[in-house]
């Protein structure tokens, strides 16, 4: 299996083989000069490294999606888990058996598999390096339109006034809060964990007024 994600400033090689196990060679483009570092989504750092053990439960490690095994760990809660995480514990190699790991990432990989499990974590974010925000009309055509265009589940729809004025009657605040937190259909942050306090108030000020008013 070769598994390939580029992203950014760099792109990733996997190649799995052979009897001895999985073989993992991380190729970083040199980041261009004075760009900010684009770190890895806690799903491509699983895919790319974690998922070799955890998709299957390998040597004992806890499956992603074994809600059971995961929720005892994550009770202790990230640093707990991201220390022995970095370490190593027992068949658990320290960073996953990849040192071009950054600790963020390590963190990230960790929230997305405890998500994948039960669990309602936020990936963190570089605060160094905060993304540039996005505008509210790009997060809703990346994420946010997959359920609030049809409406499913019971999401209001884009543009859908008499159905959002309702949402934002305790004022745009209280709705940004409502939905970090996420409730029912709604998962927190739209699903979207790097999403910004300021991108996800853009978005919903977007999914009031619909693509017509700029
Ligand atoms: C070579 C197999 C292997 C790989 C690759 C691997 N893990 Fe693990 N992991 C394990 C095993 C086995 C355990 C169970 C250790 C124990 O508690 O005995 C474990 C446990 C964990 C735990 C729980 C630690 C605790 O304190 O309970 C975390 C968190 C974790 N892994 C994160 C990761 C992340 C993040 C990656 C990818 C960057 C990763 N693992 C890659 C085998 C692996
Ligand atoms: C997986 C589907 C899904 C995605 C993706 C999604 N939503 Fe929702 N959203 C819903 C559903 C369903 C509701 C209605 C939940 C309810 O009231 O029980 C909802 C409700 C909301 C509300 C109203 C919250 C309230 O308190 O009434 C806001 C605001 C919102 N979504 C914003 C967003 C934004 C912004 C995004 C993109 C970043 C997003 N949603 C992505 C399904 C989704």
């Amino acid at each position: 299996m070769i598994f390939e994600t580029s992203t950014r400033g760099r792109s990733l090689l996997i190649g799995t083989a052979g009897r001895l196990g999985v073989f993992a060679t991380i190729t970083f483009a040199a980041l261009a000069a004075g760009a900010q570092p684009h770190e890895l989504s806690g799903k491509e750092v699983v895919d790319a490294v974690c998922a070799s053990c955890h998709a299957m439960g390998t040597k004992g490690a806890p499956r992603i999606g074994d809600e059971k095994a995961w929720a005892k760990r994550a009770s202790r809660g990230l640093s707990s888990l991201t220390d022995s995480a970095l370490k190593g514990i027992r068949g658990m190699p320290a960073h996953g058996g990849n040192r071009n790991l950054t600790d963020l990432e390590i963190k990230r990989g960790i929230a997305y598999m405890v998500n994948q499990s039960g669990g309602k974590w936020v990936e963190p974010i570089n605060r160094k390096f905060p993304p540039a925000d996005r505008t509210g009309e790009q997060v809703v055509k990346a994420q946010c339109i997959k359920c609030h265009q049809a409406g499913s589940g019971g999401a209001p729809r884009i543009g859908d006034r008499e159905a959002w004025i309702p949402r934002l009657k305790e004022g745009l605040d209280v709705t940004v809060r409502s939905a970090i937190k996420g409730h029912g259909g709604m998962p927190a942050r739209g699903g979207l964990a790097d999403l910004t306090d300021t991108e996800l108030r853009g978005a919903i000020l977007y999914l009031f007024r619909g693509p017509q008013a700029k």
